[in-house]
């Protein structure tokens, strides 16, 4: 099908690590929300969506002075849960994004689902930045709330310093010892070949503006033939979810393509192909995650890419990890209905 030239759709990056490292923590320092102190346990259970317009990625960055560079419409963000027994909501989202962040804890280096996530990674070729996260922890730290890293790392005692800089050494000695070349990220001469690593806090914020930056310079600069809008639907169900005066919904990330209210859709069930209609098509509001329970944004229209809540009858049995297909007016409604079931 057509694609529509130089049109770029948002870079999808997926949320990696193990457990308890801060990933959404992280998310949270970037939306300015608290969806982590409302976790049962402080564990995250589900795949998550939030997608951040370029405006506030922008406002975020100002400090690296890189405004112009900027030339997607924003990033769909999807967090994923680092407990051990979750490796099925690792590996899907991980299998629709386009770009991911590796969350390590400074204090622990690579743990068991660091590495499983690592080979998740390699396995699909998928490009990724480290986040060394929880930097505020290293003994003496002067919190900088907000502030680029190297900035933040100016204001350190030598103590602070030379701390940082054994951890650093031992994590990289640890990545070495998984394959793989890293370097810090304004240290690094081999982009491309050796991976990047961004220090951070999620709790003061250091480190954002370069995470955030880089991410999306790196996804430009990377993948413009990957990133360039197409036409054809390309949606993926994340979740089924029962929401109050919606009835059975499904929440998806729409990685390519245009979806309206009243389209047809196809999606694999339980019972079968199901077989139905949008009668809604919901966002929550920029910033904010889909996961988490708020007031939706109702649209007529939606591009991708986006995390998106979409209402229709007959999706109890939706089953999650899916794809969603559009019947068209040209379309064979039963080979769709064929299609489907394979996944
Ligand atoms: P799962 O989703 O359950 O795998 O955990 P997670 O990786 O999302 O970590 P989460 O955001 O739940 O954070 C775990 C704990 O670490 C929480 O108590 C956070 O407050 C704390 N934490 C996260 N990031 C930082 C950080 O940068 N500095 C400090 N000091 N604590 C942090
Ligand atoms: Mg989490
Ligand atoms: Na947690």
């Amino acid at each position: 099908k057509k694609s529509s030239g130089s049109d770029l759709r948002s870079p999808i990056c997926c949320i990696l690590g193990h457990v308890d490292t801060g990933k959404t923590k992280l998310l949270d320092c970037i939306r300015r929300t608290n969806v982590q102190e409302g976790e049962a346990g402080g564990i995250t259970q589900q795949i998550g969506a939030t997608y951040f317009p370029t405006e506030n990625i922008r406002e975020r960055t100002r400090e690296l002075k890189a405004d112009a560079t900027l030339k997607v419409p924003g990033l769909l963000v999807i967090d994923t849960p680092g407990h051990e027994s979750f490796t099925n909501l690792r590996s899907r989202g991980s299998s629709l994004c386009d770009i991911a962040v590796l969350v390590v804890d400074i204090m622990h280096g690579l743990e068991p689902q660091t590495i499983e996530s690592l080979n998740l990674l390699k396995g699909r070729n998928t490009e990724f930045i480290v986040a060394l996260n929880k930097v505020d922890r290293l003994y003496g730290w002067k919190s900088c709330p907000n502030a680029p890293i190297i900035k933040a790392m100016k204001q350190q005692t030598n103590d602070v310093k030379n701390e940082f800089n054994m951890r650093l050494t031992q994590i990289i000695t640890e990545f070495k010892e998984q394959g793989l070349n890293t370097a810090l990220y304004y240290k690094n001469k081999e982009m491309g070949e050796t991976f990047n690593i961004v220090p951070t806090s999620a709790i003061s914020g250091e480190g954002i503006p370069d995470l955030l930056l880089l991410l999306v310079q790196w996804a430009q600069k990377t993948m413009e033939d990957k990133l360039t809008y197409v036409d054809e639907v390309q949606c993926t169900v994340l979740e089924v979810k029962v929401i109050e005066g919606l009835g059975t919904t499904i929440d998806v990330v729409l990685v390519n393509g245009l979806l309206h209210e009243g389209d047809q859709i196809v999606v694999c069930g339980m019972q079968g192909p199901i077989m139905t209609t949008i009668r809604a098509l919901l966002t929550p509001h920029p910033m904010k995650e889909l996961r988490v329970k708020g007031t939706y944004v109702h649209h007529k229209e939606l591009k991708a890419a986006q995390g998106v809540k979409i209402s229709a009858q007959g999706l109890e049995h939706a089953i999650a990890g899916t794809a969603l297909y559009v019947v068209g007016p040209n379309d064979d409604a039963e080979h769709i209905k064929a299609a489907v079931m394979q996944d």
